[in-house]
């Protein structure tokens, strides 16, 4: 399957998500620069606008490739975007990706990225045909862990010390959700 055109827009009550472009550039900043939104991310918080640009590019040349898609969170009557979904390591004979995900911590607790990833979930299985999704979550990430189970995702396995992030080890739970579930 050719990822690079499928068009994926998607809407849902309070957000609607399109693929990321570089002028989400001040709207990523605001969210990676925030310890709290990346204190379970794998890179330590960004310190300005040109690593949020270079991010953007990094995932906007990764979409050209057909290696993942992302997409940026707008909320209804808003320009900027407030929050980051990913698909990637596309595996196309499996019919498998993992899922990421990030919310400006402004807007937590709204049910939003609970909506979002809602959205994806169901492209994924029907649209992308696949089979299953898988997600790498740190293991004191509860906010993640409860949304990720709310869904329907299984915890599948406990991989030690996967990240080594602000100069320690971090030990991830590994989830998966196949399309049967
Ligand atoms: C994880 C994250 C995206 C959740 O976004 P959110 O919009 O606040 O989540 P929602 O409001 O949609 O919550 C939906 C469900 O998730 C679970 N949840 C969300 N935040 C939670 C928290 N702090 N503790 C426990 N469960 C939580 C709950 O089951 C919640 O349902 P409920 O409100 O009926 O209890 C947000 O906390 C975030 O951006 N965290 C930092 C980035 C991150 O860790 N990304 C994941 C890397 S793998």
């Amino acid at each position: 399957m050719d990822l690079c055109n499928i068009p994926r827009e998607l809407n849902t009550n309070d957000l609607y998500l399109r693929p990321s472009t570089l002028a989400d550039a001040e709207g990523m900043f605001a969210m990676l620069s925030d310890p709290q939104s990346m204190k379970y991310w794998s890179n330590q918080p960004i310190s300005n606008i040109d690593d949020a640009l270079i991010i953007l590019k990094e995932d906007l040349e990764s979409d050209a490739q057909g290696n993942s898609m992302c997409w940026s969170l707008i909320p209804n009557g808003q320009d900027s975007m407030i929050g980051k979904c990913i698909l990637f390591q596309f595996s196309q004979q499996n019919r498998r990706a993992e899922i990421g995900f990030i919310l400006n911590h402004n807007y937590w607790r709204q049910g939003l990225m609970q909506q979002a990833l809602e959205a994806i979930i169901e492209f994924a299985f029907k649209t992308l045909k696949l089979h299953r999704i898988e997600a790498d979550v740190d293991m004191e990430n509860a906010a993640s862990l409860g949304l990720l189970e709310k869904l329907g995702f299984q915890r599948e396995g406990l991989f030690r010390d996967r990240w080594y992030v602000y100069g320690e080890w971090q030990h991830s739970v590994m989830l998966g959700l196949l399309n049967s579930e």
